[in-house]
């Protein structure tokens, strides 16, 4: 007899040890019915089968009181057992997975408050930026003081205050940017105004607010009309420099800068001028420094000659002080100019001057 027919009546002719082995059967399907089960859907439909009201079980149950005292006795304390095997097992098997659903889902939300979060990318200072502020801490070191003025200028402080002759070169359209104005002509030369073509204007407007003994220097933005190249940009960044007193020298001036270019490159740097012109300097010198990279044994950087310009520089001319509003028999000043997008570049070995503003982030993350 299979163990899925239904037992009903055929129970009665039954031997107990048949209804046992039946029962085995029954169980054993069972037991490995419900191992089978995946979820809990299919675990209720074995249930039924088995322990529900029409079930295999339940149908013994039913037959049970057909049988004599000795059997039923007998049968039902057997069924009983496997009965409560079943529920047992059934129970077991909720539980199993009920926890694999939990497990479940707690794998697809699981938080882990220990991984450490997301890295939120910080920015940093522009190169030339960070070579502003160096500059600007070791010059503050020797006592001088940060001044600024505007980028728009009139060419008054740009070029007549600072000496610079009606037909200079500098002055022309070429060269600087001049600002749209109606009649321009004939406005005069405090009111015309350019893009600043260097910081020096600012030694006059500082001049005219303060008495010497002083020193300054001057970060800032400056503007030339030029074809951009790798050593040429029509914007770039200057450092001015100026130190008014009564006994000032050239000799001053170069140990001044020698320290200043000591403690920005971090080595000793020897320091060479030659004689240069400036309208508003005189002498006016240009300033070499022994090559940061070969030390002044002569290297591709520096054509071989073992000299690197780094700027121009002078002693104040006494026009300059007229001009400025101080008498020049009374003071005695030097001035300096250096290009800090060129500074950088040495520094960090850049070979083309418009990466700085190319906004090219692969570029900019190096530093
Ligand atoms: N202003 C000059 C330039 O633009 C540099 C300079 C500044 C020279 C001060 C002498 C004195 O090149």
């Amino acid at each position: 007899m299979s163990a899925t027919e239904p037992l009903g009546k055929n129970l009665l002719n039954m031997k107990i040890l048949n209804m046992k082995i039946h029962l085995n059967i029954i169980k054993t399907d069972a037991l490995a019915e419900i191992k089978k089960a995946e979820n809990l859907k299919e675990l209720n439909l074995i249930f039924k089968k088995y322990l529900g009201k029409k079930g295999k079980i339940s149908l013994i149950s039913h037959s049970l009181k057909e049988l004599s005292t000795r059997k039923r006795k007998k049968v039902g304390k057997e069924l009983n057992e496997v009965k409560k095997f079943l529920e047992l097992k059934f129970n077991e098997k909720i539980q199993k997975l009920k926890k694999e659903i939990q497990r479940k889902r707690e794998k697809e939300e699981w938080l882990d408050v220990t991984i450490p979060g997301k890295k939120i990318a910080l920015g940093h200072l522009h190169p030339i930026t960070q070579i502003k502020r160096e500059l600007c801490e070791i010059f503050q070191g020797m006592g001088f003081e940060i001044a600024e003025g505007p980028d728009v200028e009139s060419e008054w402080y740009n070029f007549d205050a600072l000496n610079v002759p009606q037909d200079h070169p500098a002055r022309d359209i070429h060269d600087t940017f001049l600002i749209k104005q109606k009649d321009r002509e004939k406005l005069s030369s405090k009111e015309k105004l350019i893009m600043r073509s260097h910081t020096s204007p600012v030694q006059v407007h500082f001049m005219e607010k303060h008495n010497p003994p002083l020193r300054i220097i001057v970060p800032g933005r400056v503007f030339r009309h030029e074809a951009t190249d790798p050593s040429h940009e029509f914007q770039f960044y200057h450092l001015e420099g100026l130190m008014v007193d009564k006994e000032i020298s050239v000799a001053n001036f170069k140990a001044i800068i020698q320290e200043c270019f000591k403690k920005f490159f971090k080595k000793p740097i020897k320091i060479r001028l030659k004689p240069d012109y400036f309208p508003f300097t005189e002498p006016s010198f240009e300033v070499d420094i022994s090559c940061i990279i070969c030390d002044g044994k002569g290297c591709s950087a520096c054509s071989q000659t073992g000299w690197l310009e780094v700027m121009g520089a002078g002693m104040v001319h006494p026009n300059v002080f007229k001009n400025s509003g101080l008498n020049p028999k009374e003071w005695r000043g030097f001035a300096f100019g250096m290009g800090l997008d060129r500074l950088a570049m040495l520094k960090y070995k850049i070979p083309d001057i418009r990466l700085f503003h190319s906004g090219d982030l692969r570029f900019l993350k190096q530093f």
